[in-house]
């Protein structure tokens, strides 16, 4: 694992950016492994001004034949409603970049595994880490080998996204999500981890020290990948 850290969140995302542009210019069907959450709505817009306004490559940048493939959805949640990750990638990425829709998958159940190995695979993987070390909604406990399925939300999870996405109403949080397993992530074939709040201080801390890993800790599973670079910025109170 490769820790990378940026004085600020848009030196960071920049950075990120700047591969994902790279990558779609070299492969026009790239397949991005995508996050929702907080983390990466800054990497969304650095992307859609890139598309609007060639902010990084000179040339347009194409994303009618890239493809890409979520990490998590809430259960039982209308895919319009405000609080869904469908409409928070459309409204953050797909609906402002030329994307097809048809090529923008999310997890409905256990066949989103095979339906991302008949597409050839996740060649970038984005992911953001919960204070408790979650990755997609990989909470503690999870497994190894787990694949995509259906999972309970911890309450530190529920409380840090009432907080931050429902105006600290838990109760209006779905307790359930579908989610990438640990194992369905671990096949994407490069991943890049961010992390830009002083609450991920010691989620970050932590997995710089992990060696191997703890189910207890689930990020630590990339301890297990060839090819995974965190990026961070001056909040997080680790040195890179
Ligand atoms: C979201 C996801 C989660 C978040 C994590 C951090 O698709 O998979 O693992 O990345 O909960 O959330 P934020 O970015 O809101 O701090």
């Amino acid at each position: 694992m490769k820790f990378i850290k940026f004085k600020t969140e848009a030196e960071a995302v920049k950075h990120v950016a700047e591969i994902i542009v790279k990558k779609i210019h070299a492969k026009p069907s790239l397949a991005l492994g995508l996050a929702t959450g907080s983390t990466p709505i800054k990497l969304y817009q650095t992307l859609v001004d890139d598309y609007k306004h060639h902010t990084i490559s000179k040339q347009a940048t194409d994303w009618s034949h890239v493809k890409t493939f979520n990490l998590d959805e809430y259960v039982g949640v209308d895919y319009n409603s405000e609080i869904s990750y469908h409409k928070f990638m459309a409204d953050n990425l797909f609906d402002k970049v030329n994307i097809n829709k048809h090529n923008t998958f999310f997890p409905e159940d256990h066949s989103f595994d095979s339906l991302i190995s008949k597409q050839g695979g996740v060649d970038l993987q984005i992911l953001g880490i919960g204070t408790n070390g979650h990755i997609g909604f990989n909470e503690p406990g999870s497994k190894a080998d787990s694949l995509t399925r259906v999972v309970e939300l911890v309450p530190n999870t529920i409380a840090v996204n009432a907080k931050k996405f429902f105006n600290g109403d838990i109760n209006a949080v779905p307790k359930t999500a579908i989610s990438m397993g640990l194992a369905s992530i671990l096949k994407s074939k490069e991943i890049i981890l961010l992390a830009f709040e002083d609450a991920k201080t010691d989620a970050i801390s932590k997995l710089k020290k992990a060696k191997s890993f703890d189910p207890s800790f689930p990020a630590s599973i990339l301890t297990q990948h060839p090819n995974v670079t965190i990026i961070f910025d001056s909040s997080v109170k680790v040195d890179a």
